[in-house]
């Protein structure tokens, strides 16, 4: 052990046992249940006179052990080690690890961070960075022989974790699995407080009020989900959706002219100009670049994190009618340190300041860095939601655009390693409307324990067709290409045993899943995947 590291606890878990922090872990309180037989332990590492994070390791029996590393990422601002992710590891012969990332904290809480670069740094890549590292040293002294193969499973904060990690440290994995990545940290946290800004106060006639949502959601739907070819309650294609919003307007007419609406269920003029607002693109005043691109047409079930009024949150000092404190705690304990600013002031050049500073080092932005991941035989596979209601699914788009042109162009020298999967009707990292049900579970990072803390897989399809880990772990291991991935959803929502409601495949970008126009639309079977 280097002299920084402490190991803090180490406990034998037999077969079908749980392990986990419990309470003491404010972010990951969740306890993964039946485990395969495992040493868990917990080290921690002085990363400054001032600041330490720690790091929790799943070790199988040697015997188990399929000489594979997992590390997984977090989500926000969280602070603990994601135990229930590291979870799926172990049954796939992989040790795995997770990093508290050096504080203690729930998701939206960014209290710990004012005043503390060093914290911020532990938080923006450093934590993660220095427990892989260790992680690595400590898998292969335990059991003796070389690590083959090294993985990364994350979404959100955690596919920002390891896009930052592979931009700069090209060699630690050899496959990514990165879902809906927050990886322009310096412009998706201040477009967040701009997108809150658009529909406050809530006095202005211009706010959406967050109980308008459904109708939205339901006239996108009404439009967009045919001009994908397939009336399913699934818009497959929002991007290329010509929407008319004018439908909304009051007095709105119902779509089947013979029930006459009596419900002031509309939007006015003013109210239209905001829901314009929320799908496009944010550009600075000041420089006209492009800040973030906007939300996209089916997220609306999913816009109460961004535009609902909230109630008030304690710790974040944030008033019921305020942006969400991803944005103000953003702007407060990571770029102003003060905790006293209002979001009245926001303005662009908060835009400019973040990318001077970028706290922390977080921003995994650096796409010319990615030739060294290639060049390492490194395979990244990037997920979103195009029902993401939190981080915008075109900001996905972005990252690999920027990635294409960082390759001269050549797209054919990004799709052979970098494989984009957009996901019809799922919202940020899993979950999908109940009014769409659409397929969403495909082994990526949570959607596993989101089934039930005993769950470590797709749920009856733990294969490489169905779980995107697998998949990848067949890409890497046996150069088998991961082009698709069959998505599953249940009768009832994270009930696996309610029954299977639909399957289908996702193909990854710029391929389309085609329907045969015979077989049950709810079969992944009656779906091909087609690239132009
Ligand atoms: C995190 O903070 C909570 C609340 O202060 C505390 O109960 C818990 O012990 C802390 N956990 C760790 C791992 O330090
Ligand atoms: C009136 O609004 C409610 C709630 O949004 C909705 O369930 C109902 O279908 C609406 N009625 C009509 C006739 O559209
Ligand atoms: C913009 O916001 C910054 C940070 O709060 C502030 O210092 C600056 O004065 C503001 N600029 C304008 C033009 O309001
Ligand atoms: C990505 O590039 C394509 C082709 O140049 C363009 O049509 C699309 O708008 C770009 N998307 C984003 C989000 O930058
Ligand atoms: C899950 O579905 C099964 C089958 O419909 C049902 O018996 C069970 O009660 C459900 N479980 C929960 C937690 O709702």
């Amino acid at each position: 052990m280097p002299p920084e590291a402490t190991v803090e606890n180490v406990v034998s878990v037999a077969e079908g046992g749980n392990w986990g922090e419990g309470p003491a872990d404010e972010a990951y309180p969740w306890i993964p249940l039946g485990l395969p037989a495992l040493c868990a332990v917990t080290v921690r590492v002085q990363s400054s006179p001032l600041s330490s994070y720690r790091f929790g390791l799943f070790l199988p029996q040697a015997d188990q052990w399929k000489g594979r590393f997992l590390a997984v990422g977090n989500g926000g601002f969280a602070g603990g080690i994601n135990w229930i992710d590291m979870a799926p590891g172990p049954h796939h012969g992989m040790a795995s690890i997770s990093t508290d990332t050096g504080h203690n904290s729930t998701t939206l809480d960014t209290s710990w961070a004012l005043r503390n670069p060093e914290g911020r740094t532990n938080w923006g890549w450093r934590a993660m960075h220095g427990s892989i590292v260790l992680g690595k040293a400590l898998v292969t002294a335990y059991y003796n022989r070389p690590i083959s193969y090294s993985y990364f499973s994350g979404c959100s904060t955690g596919g920002r974790q390891g896009l930052r990690e592979i931009q700069a440290f090209p060699d630690s994995f050899d496959g990514a699995l990165v879902g809906a990545p927050a990886w322009w940290v310096s412009h998706l946290n201040n477009w967040i407080t701009k997108v809150g800004t658009y529909n406050l106060p809530t006095s202005s006639p211009t706010h959406i009020p967050i109980s308008l949502t459904p109708f939205i959601a339901a006239e996108v739907q009404r439009q967009c989900d045919p001009q994908d070819g397939v009336t399913d309650s699934i818009v497959s294609d929002p991007l290329n959706c010509h929407f008319d919003p004018s439908t909304l307007l009051c007095p709105y007419i119902h779509p089947d002219v013979t029930i006459v609406d009596t419900n002031t269920t509309c939007l006015t003029p003013s109210q239209l100009t905001t829901l314009h607002k929320v799908y496009s693109d944010y550009l600075s005043s000041s420089t006209d670049q492009l800040v973030y691109p906007g939300l996209t047409l089916s997220s609306e079930p999913q816009w109460s994190l961004l535009l609902g009024e909230r109630s008030p949150i304690p710790f974040t000092n944030t008033t019921a009618s305020s942006p969400s404190p991803f944005g103000t705690g953003y702007a407060k304990d990571f770029l102003l340190d003060d905790p006293a600013w209002d979001w009245h002031s926001y303005n662009d050049s908060m835009v400019t300041l973040a990318d001077e500073i970028n706290p922390g080092q977080a921003n995994a932005n650096d796409f010319a860095a990615l030739k060294a991941y290639q060049a390492h035989g490194g395979k990244l596979m990037l997920y979103h939601g195009l029902a993401d209601g939190l981080v915008p699914t075109k900001g996905s788009l972005l990252y690999y655009n920027k990635t294409i042109e960082a390759f001269g162009g050549d797209l054919d020298a990004v799709t052979s390693w970098f494989k984009l999967l957009l996901v019809p009707g799922m919202q940020h990292c899993w979950n999908t409307d109940s009014q769409v049900q659409a397929p969403w579970n495909f082994g990526g990072a949570t959607q596993s324990a989101a089934m039930g803390l005993g769950q470590w897989s797709v749920p009856g399809y733990s294969d490489a067709r169905h779980d995107a880990m697998m998949g990848m772990m067949e890409w890497v291991e046996q150069g088998k290409e991961l082009k698709e991935v069959v998505a599953t959803s249940w009768n009832e929502l994270w009930n696996a045993s309610s029954g299977v409601r639909r399957q289908r495949p996702l193909c990854v970008w710029p391929g389309k899943a085609v329907w045969d126009r015979l077989g049950d639309v709810d079969d992944a079977a009656s779906w091909k995947c087609e690239w132009p």
